[in-house]
């Protein structure tokens, strides 16, 4: 699907991000999830946010984080996608909007891993990701005073965006995969 004229995407930097921007992604959070865990304005300074907006505003929002895996004593840059949501589901704004997230990565020689509900497994797929069983289970959040943390791996899988195969070898390993910041 190509993006329809009346159709553009907003693309703002996490410091960037408007009061009503903030404020709508918190409210539609919860009306997604039924609570919101994310605070835009402490955490997010550096990450970029996606807007697909009609006239009548917006339809579809998602966001990409900088993060550094640590695998085998080595740093991988990749951005975290998260925040993804279509206001209006099953209207194709979903799809349309990780077709402009996907043309961001590509042009930006960015590489990305995502994780998601099994719901989800079928639309990231027909967006062009791929899912890697037995990634997220090896992902531990090691905090700053050392204890560690690992995430709900029931019923979720990692996702991944990686052309030139940048993380064959922490894909291919069965060591951990440390991360310094939460869950994205
Ligand atoms: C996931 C989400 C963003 C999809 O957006 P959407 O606009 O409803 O999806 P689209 O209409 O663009 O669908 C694109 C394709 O994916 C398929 N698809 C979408 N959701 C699906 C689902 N839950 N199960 C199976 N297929 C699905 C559609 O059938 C469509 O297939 P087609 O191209 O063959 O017709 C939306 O459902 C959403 O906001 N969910 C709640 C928030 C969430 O869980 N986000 C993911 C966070 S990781």
């Amino acid at each position: 699907m190509t993006e329809k004229p009346t159709l553009k995407t907003e693309i703002i930097l996490g410091k960037d991000l408007t009061k009503g921007y903030i404020e709508m992604m918190n409210s539609q959070r919860v009306k997604e999830y039924g609570e919101n865990t994310k605070d835009f304005k402490k955490n997010e300074q550096g990450s970029t946010f996606f807007f697909l907006k009609e006239m009548d505003g917006v339809k579809a929002f998602g966001m990409l984080k900088p993060v550094t895996l640590c695998y085998d004593d080595k740093p991988y840059q990749i951005m975290g996608i998260a925040n993804v949501i279509a206001i209006e589901k099953s209207k194709g704004f979903g799809s349309l909007l990780m077709e402009q997230i996907t043309k961001y990565i590509e042009e930006n020689n960015m590489v990305v891993v995502g994780n998601t509900y099994v719901d989800n497994f079928e639309f990231y797929k027909k967006c062009g990701y791929r899912f890697v069983p037995g990634l997220l289970p090896r992902f531990v959040y090691k905090k700053e005073n050392g204890e560690e943390a690992r995430t709900e791996t029931q019923n979720y899988e990692m996702f991944i965006f990686d052309p030139q195969n940048m993380l064959k070898n922490v894909i291919e390993g069965t060591k951990s995969v440390v991360i310094k910041v939460p869950f994205w």
